[in-house]
């Protein structure tokens, strides 16, 4: 497919006075897409009995069995769950913890995952370790050795970010979950930015659990993201919520979770569709070296560095702005960056303020151009 970028904006709603820059945060779904969901919507209204008892079970099993293939997955071994907060809360939430015990997670984890890994710990009485990523371009090896050196007797799970969030840095996973491994300590693997973004083979990660997005990169309604859990670590892990299908087994338990909208789910099936149509591999690409470009553009326009060059590249880059400050300054930028027209999220990360960009099928060269021109003016 060719005819990225202005000649595929208007399959999105996105507001033309607006600069998207931004798609990592929540996705942006296409108008055919969220017509595929309202037609659920609509079968779902018109016979709710009939749809719920008949319809949605298998309908929901075929968009699991159309997901897997590009995550390297089985259909069975994957359920859906509304976002990845939500998947990596069932796996946390699932283990047994003793006092003593210890969580790994990275300084670059997603801080909402941290919490929640706090939470448990802090009710089992174990604690949660942070393993310290370096930056900014870290290699694989540091990375390795960071979390290799953070793994201890009493470790019981680490939580590694495929595609960290603010930093937006691809970490080694497989090499990190073989260390892991060899230390006896399973993997929950938090790749809300995988589906859509990575060439992904998720059982190849060598992850226990892999928790996914697709409505991020892969631009599904919101609401749609994923558990994949290797065949042996399905049995005792639950959903957050426990309803009918308890005890009788992984899908089960994940697939009702009592009475609720799953057209999101449903309209998986064509947002994959939509993802092929403009591409599917070559766009992931695509996407990729277009937001390489875009930070080394405006790191060349502000005279800094960009973040993220010795791994792997994904559709999102970070660069890293002329400004020090703590995390009220770099909120303080981004509500201006707001303010004038532009979504580019903005965090403080040891000490340094970083700018991060995203690169969909609908972003051009000319986007991180104008972008440039609106940070140089508010700084
Ligand atoms: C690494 C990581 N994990 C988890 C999440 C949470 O995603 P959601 O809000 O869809 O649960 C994000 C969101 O950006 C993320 O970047």
């Amino acid at each position: 497919m060719s005819g990225w970028g202005d000649a595929i904006r208007h399959e999105w709603d996105l507001d033309p006075a607006f600069l998207t820059v931004n798609h990592g945060s929540y996705g942006a779904t296409p108008r055919s897409v969220l017509a595929a969901q309202r037609e659920w919507q609509g079968r779902m209204e018109a016979q709710p009995v009939r749809f719920f008892g008949r319809e949605a079970p298998a309908a929901l099993r075929a968009a699991a069995a159309r997901l897997a293939p590009i995550l390297g997955a089985e259909g069975d071994d994957l359920v859906f769950v509304e976002n990845a907060t939500v998947g990596c809360n069932a796996v946390l939430r699932s283990l047994d913890f003793s006092p003593g015990d210890e969580i790994l997670v990275l300084s670059h984890g997603y801080g909402a995952v941290v919490k929640a890994a706090r939470y448990v710990a802090s009710r089992a009485g174990a604690r949660v370790v942070e393993a310290r990523v370096p930056f900014p371009r870290p290699d694989d090896d540091a990375v390795v050795a960071a979390v290799a050196g953070a793994i201890t007797r009493r470790t019981r799970l680490a939580v590694l970010d495929h595609v960290t969030s603010a930093s937006a840095l691809v970490l080694p996973l497989r090499r990190l979950a073989d260390v892991c491994r060899a230390g006896g300590v399973p993997v929950l693997a938090d790749g809300a930015h995988g589906p859509g973004n990575l060439d992904l083979d998720v059982p190849a990660t060598g992850a226990d659990w892999y928790v996914g997005n697709c409505h991020k990169w892969l631009c599904a309604p919101k609401g749609c993201g994923f558990l994949w859990a290797a065949p042996a670590r399905q049995a005792g892990l639950h959903p957050v919520t426990i309803s009918h299908g308890y005890g009788q087994g992984f899908v089960a338990e994940f697939d009702w979770t009592g009475t609720r909208d799953m057209s999101a789910y449903l309209a998986v099936t064509a947002a994959l569709d939509f993802h092929e149509r403009l591409g599917g591999p070559a766009l992931r690409a695509r996407n990729r070296a277009l937001a390489a470009e875009g930070a080394a553009l405006l790191a060349g326009r502000l005279g800094t560095e960009t973040g993220s060059g010795n791994g792997a590249t994904n559709a999102m880059g970070l660069v890293r702005l002329p400004l020090a400050g703590d995390p009220s300054r770099a909120l303080a930028f981004r509500e201006r960056l707001l303010d004038a027209g532009t979504d580019a999220p903005v965090n403080a990360i040891d000490g340094d303020i970083w700018l991060r960009v995203s690169a969909q099928a609908y972003n051009t060269r000319a986007d991180y151009e104008r972008l440039a021109d609106l940070v140089e003016r508010a700084l």
